[in-house]
């Protein structure tokens, strides 16, 4: 590689402006990495008495944490909106601090899980060899930064009990505050079973039935690692016609007349997105339907930084992707299937072709 050593832009007077909104960027990694600590610390709940406290006493009450550290990541963190930094005290910078709208938020247990996931160990470390990615084209997430060379994230996940634990609350954490918007997109009301594909927890499933008192069945399927984990989760209270069944996607799913599949398709490339579709296409009843979760990418352009950082996460992690229309449409047609509907930004219908 040729080493760039020309100053291609004059060094005028507000040339370090323009280079600080570079370098702030590569504060980035800093930030991520202070909120995951601070939500891992709980230092929220110490606020949730809305009064202002200093770092000092915080920094008491967490116990074995050094105030002054503190102080700098809470009023770093408090730039961006997280935490309240009270004024500057006699030309000193105030130790005190205060809850803010965002951090209130991290004493949310959906919002916790999905920064502790996130911003944890296993997605921060794997950062490291986003090179790698770029040379081979492979995710590369978990080969290296886990340490034993897993082939995928998949297998890295089912391996290390703690990473999967923080995946499967994070993935709750992060579709939860989903299911109003997708279940106000779904018509339930011709189907008698549903299943959905991949559900871990099966908050989505459930979320469905109490929705739709009139369907007979709904089935969480995921694999065994996972379904065995959900043995751990209060069941007390599910509904009864809810249940789970360990299989993988590839092999064979249920008999049903809808298939949801929330964060499922973009999980995966071409090759593999469609042998989901047809193992599907093999149960599928006559008219039913396959309900994909999924970002439409280009459709709406709300938030679209966020998703195209998501479409790198989903290559450098899985593989996967974020999808457009024709993406969609072409993935369709290749498993025997054809869309009825894109809805909104966030769901694509699909069924079967009958010959
Ligand atoms: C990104 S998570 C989505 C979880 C959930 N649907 C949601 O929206 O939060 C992907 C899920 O697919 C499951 N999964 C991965 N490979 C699978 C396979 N071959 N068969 C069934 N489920 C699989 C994972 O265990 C995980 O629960």
């Amino acid at each position: 590689m040729m080493e760039n050593t020309n100053n291609q832009q004059p060094i005028d007077k507000d040339y370090y402006k323009r280079q600080i909104g570079l370098i702030e960027i590569t504060q980035g990694a800093y930030k991520a990495r202070c909120l995951h600590l601070v939500t891992k610390l709980n230092v929220a709940s110490l606020l949730a008495d809305e009064k202002p406290h200093s770092v000092d006493e915080l920094a008491k009450q967490l116990g074995g944490v050094d105030a002054t550290t503190l102080h700098k990541i809470m009023r770093g963190l408090s730039t961006i909106g997280v935490f309240k930094h009270h004024d500057q005290e006699e030309g000193v910078s105030s130790r005190i601090f205060s809850q803010s709208d965002l951090s209130r938020m991290l004493n949310d247990k959906f919002t916790r899980d999905a920064i502790l996931f996130k911003g944890g160990d296993g997605v921060y470390n794997g950062l490291n060899d986003i090179g790698e990615t770029l040379k081979t084209g492979k995710a590369s997430v978990a080969l290296h930064s886990a340490g034993k060379g897993y082939s995928n994230f998949w297998e890295y996940i089912w391996d290390n009990p703690t990473e999967l634990g923080l995946f499967e609350r994070g993935m709750t954490g992060l579709t939860s505050p989903l299911l109003p918007y997708f279940l106000d997109m779904s018509d339930f009301s011709k189907f008698k079973v549903v299943v959905d594909l991949g559900g871990s927890q099966g908050v989505m499933i459930q979320e469905i039935l109490k929705q739709n008192k009139h369907l007979e069945k709904g089935i969480n399927f995921d694999v065994q690692e996972t379904i065995d984990n959900n043995k751990k989760l209060d069941r007390s209270k599910v509904d009864p016609r809810f249940s789970e069944v360990v299989g993988s996607f590839f092999e064979s799913v249920p008999v049903a007349d809808c298939y949801t599949m929330s964060k499922i398709i973009h999980d995966w490339d071409a090759k593999e997105a469609k042998g989901i579709l047809e193992t599907i296409g093999k149960s599928i009843k006559p008219n039913g339907k396959v309900f994909i979760y999924d970002l439409i990418l280009e459709k709406d352009r709300d938030y679209y930084s966020y998703r195209t950082w998501k479409d790198v996460d989903l290559w450098h992690s899985v593989n996967g992707r974020q999808r457009c229309e024709k993406e969609y449409t072409d993935l369709a047609a290749s498993a025997g299937f054809k869309i009825d509907a894109f809805v909104k930004d966030y769901m694509v219908i699909m069924s079967k072709i009958v010959n």
